[in-house]
């Protein structure tokens, strides 16, 4: 019997059936549409890898994301293809009509109203979409019959559903906590439920039972697989909820790329129950790149991966952290001109408040007036600066600031100490001296950019207000620093054109 697994099964059902002249006819059309289908493919699955490989630089990232984009219009179109040879075309496109329809127009919508600083959010929120496919998958691919499935493979096909199943869940719920809690709505507090470990081991154990009783059901007339699947959806469902609220605020960065991770399996294990290799493909490359990126952001962050995923940290080292008290020196605009003024190595830290100011375009023609007066300006770039990675690349690169002087913290922490003065442009956390000097802090231990080793910084935000980590930053209190209060993108303004009169 020949076998086609990147084809409806209704073509399976076709094939198998005896084959008459015509058949055979068909039967070749088939064939060789479905071996059309297999080198569109792979060619998208190239372009997926070849996409990925130019966003990790950023002179390529548009190519990459160029790439990607044809990537995803090929597979989308292939697929929608291969359904014209269904034996119910035209009921197929009506539904893949009204579902892609409405997907354009609620995608369009929110893509066009969501700021940059709300992308975290949104991206958790489309991490819970995928998740949630895969859980519908997942049971709908058992509730329908195991015909195209042959007989050596039904236990295959059975543990495919229900791991599936298992990690969308744990994806939909998981990505629904962190987008409450990138909101605001939730609290970034872990909340550390006693025994939480143990909790877990329960819950995951349960499911491993539920599993084995699935497998023995699901072939059984009358068998309770299906209250197996469902149970376990909801277990699984809770150890969502409970893996991203034992996470604490200052971790969110990793439970995003983790989500973003977990979503690329789900879609993966989506991939084997349809037997589309394109989607195993790509959920692979998602899973993987999400997994490698939670990896950089643990690291970024001298958080080990075990420990953020365990949950309970990113609150505070156990005992109270320290009082944070001073007096705050305030600059005007003038004081901060001048300082520029007499300042020959300059470096700029843009923080999370820069993106929310938009001060990105009038900064970089401040940049361009200091170049010209032959001063060393650089941009120093915190891997968790802002709300998703790679933010403040991407708002300078809006802004055309040239790569080479915007540097990565380990290229640029060391030289600190020679540099004449820091503009902190809306940053807080990323420049908290606490991580390093108080481990009773929340982000005790995170490499920060350890600014208040200059001569002088300028931290220009509108209060004393802590960051998104919630924690005081004894930086403004320092006898090198001052506080030029204020929107950033107003003073920044203001800078500019002082610096033009000048
Ligand atoms: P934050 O620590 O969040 O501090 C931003 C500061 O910007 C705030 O303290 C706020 O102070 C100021 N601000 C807001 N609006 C402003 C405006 N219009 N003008 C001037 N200042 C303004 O930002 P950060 O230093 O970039 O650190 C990032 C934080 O987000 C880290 O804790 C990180 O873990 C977390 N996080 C990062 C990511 C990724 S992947 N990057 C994802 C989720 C969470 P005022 O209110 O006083 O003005």
């Amino acid at each position: 019997m020949t076998h086609f697994p990147l084809l409806n099964p209704m073509f399976q059902n076709v094939i198998d059936m005896d084959l008459t002249s015509t058949q055979l006819l068909a039967s070749e059309t088939l064939s060789k549409a479905d071996s059309w289908a297999k080198v569109a493919y792979l060619a998208a699955a190239v372009l997926f890898v070849l996409s990925l490989a130019g966003l990790s630089k950023q002179t390529t990232a548009r190519r990459g994301n160029l790439l990607g984009i044809i990537g995803m219009v090929i597979a989308v179109c292939v697929t929608i293809v291969a359904m014209l040879s269904a034996g119910n075309a035209m009921a197929v496109y009506t539904m893949m009509a009204v579902a892609i329809t409405a997907a354009v127009v609620v995608g369009a919508i929110l893509a066009a109203r969501v700021p940059m600083t709300g992308m975290p959010e949104l991206v958790a929120m489309l991490h819970s979409f995928v998740g949630l496919a895969a859980v519908l998958v997942g049971i709908s691919s058992h509730i329908e019959s195991y015909t195209d499935v042959p007989a050596g493979e039904l236990l295959i096909h059975d543990i495919e559903i229900f791991i599936g199943v298992f990690i969308g869940a744990i994806t939909f719920t998981g990505s629904i906590i962190a987008f409450l809690k990138l909101r605001g709505t939730i609290g970034g507090k872990p909340l550390t439920l006693p025994g939480r470990h143990m909790i877990n081991l329960l819950m995951v154990a349960a499911c491993v039972g539920l599993g084995v009783w699935f497998c023995q059901e699901s072939h059984n007339a009358g068998g309770q697989s299906m209250t197996a699947l469902l149970v376990m959806t909801g277990i699984a469902s809770l150890i969502g909820v409970h893996l991203v609220m034992a996470i604490g605020g200052a971790d969110m960065p990793v439970v995003v790329s983790m989500l973003n991770s977990y979503s690329g399996w789900a879609a993966s294990a989506a991939g084997f129950m349809l037997k589309n290799h394109l989607l195993i493909a790509t959920g692979a490359l998602v899973g993987s790149s999400g997994a490698i990126l939670s990896y950089i952001m643990c690291a970024a962050m001298n958080r080990s991966f075990i420990n953020v995923i365990l949950g309970g940290f990113g609150g505070g080292g156990g005992g109270p952290a320290a009082a944070v008290e001073g007096t705050v020196s305030e600059f005007s605009v003038d004081d901060t001109v001048d300082l520029l003024e007499e300042s020959n190595s300059i470096v700029i830290v843009p923080g999370y408040g820069m993106a929310v100011a938009q001060a990105q375009h009038s900064l970089a023609e401040v940049v361009k007036i200091l170049q010209s007066k032959d001063k060393q300006v650089r941009f120093a770039i915190h891997p968790v600066a802002g709300r998703l990675p790679g933010h403040m690349n991407v708002l300078l690169a809006e802004a055309n600031v040239p790569y080479d002087i915007v540097l990565e913290m380990d290229e640029i922490n060391d030289d600190m100490p020679e540099t004449d003065a820091i503009l902190v442009i809306g940053a807080n956390d990323i420049v908290n001296p606490a991580a390093l000097e108080d481990p009773n802090s929340p982000i005790a231990g995170m490499p920060v950019l350890e600014v208040w080793k200059a001569a002088n910084c300028v931290v220009m935000k509108r209060g004393l207000a802590t960051g998104y980590a919630g924690v005081d930053n004894p930086l403004f209190y320092k006898d090198n620093t001052q506080m030029l209060f204020g929107d950033a993108k107003q003073n920044v303004d203001a800078i500019l054109r002082a610096l033009q009169g000048n």
